[in-house]
């Protein structure tokens, strides 16, 4: 692959679950917010040439944050949703940018390897709809019932952890969440908007250690896995 690829990075949500004072990608990890952390290592990929962050109107934060002033680094409007941020970034992108392929990151894991990346890029790129980064569930896993007793245990062989980034080309992905949207379809990652139409996006094995910031306890295991590697540099 030899032309750019612009990153979209929805950092619009509250992270309710984190019970903390601000959203999650504001929290600071080694002196550094997650969202400056996912954002530095996503434009320090040689193809990725420009990040487009999804943020919400009232956000009193980013504005204070150096990122804001960066030229390779575009402000939108978040949704709602999730899905609703990253379609306002895409109409960003497809209006202005001539990026064929995105690339959609959760600000919140500001733990992936670039050479997990360079492994997502190349198969997307060989593939008819696109891929996303996943790793294979190692836990027996069970399916509740409504008193939360287990109603069976699922066969978890063919089960993965849907990650990101996940990486498809712009004007498809926006088709498959505008229309996925409009017919209030849950869509809680950019694979299953393309699933809902029928495609079978490519699965490409990632590390597990590419967390989702989501709770109090994945804060201490972000700064130990960002120090490690820190350290490996
Ligand atoms: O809440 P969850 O962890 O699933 O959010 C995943 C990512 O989507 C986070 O980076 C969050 O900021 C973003 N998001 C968003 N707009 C929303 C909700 C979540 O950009 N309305």
């Amino acid at each position: 692959m030899n032309e750019s690829i612009t990153a979209i990075v929805p950092a619009a949500g509250v992270g309710s679950r984190m019970k903390a004072d601000r959203p999650k990608q504001y929290l600071t990890l080694l002196g550094q917010t997650v969202l400056e952390h996912t954002v530095t290592k996503l434009l320090s990929h040689p193809l990725i040439n420009q990040v487009v962050i999804a943020i919400s109107d009232d956000d009193p934060y980013y504005s204070t944050l150096a990122l804001a002033n960066h030229d390779q680094i575009v402000r939108v409007s978040g949704g709602t949703e999730r899905a609703g941020s990253v379609l306002s970034a895409l109409n960003y992108v497809c209006q202005n940018s001539h990026s064929e392929w995105v690339l959609v990151h959760d600000a919140a894991r500001p733990c992936f390897r670039l050479d997990d990346v360079s492994k997502l890029i190349d198969t997307a790129t060989q593939h008819e709809v696109g891929a996303i980064l996943a790793s294979p569930v190692r836990d027996t896993m069970k399916r509740a019932n409504d008193e939360q007793d287990i109603d069976h245990t699922v066969e978890r062989v063919a089960l993965w952890h849907a990650l990101t980034p996940q990486m498809f080309r712009a004007e498809p992905l926006k088709h498959a969440l505008s229309t996925a949207i409009q017919q209030s379809v849950t869509i809680t990652d950019e694979a299953s908007a393309f699933e809902w139409l029928g495609h079978n996006p490519a699965l490409v094995a990632g590390r597990a250690d590419n967390i989702k910031i989501t709770q109090p306890e994945d804060l201490a295991l972000a700064e130990f896995y960002l120090r490690r590697d820190e350290e490996m540099k």
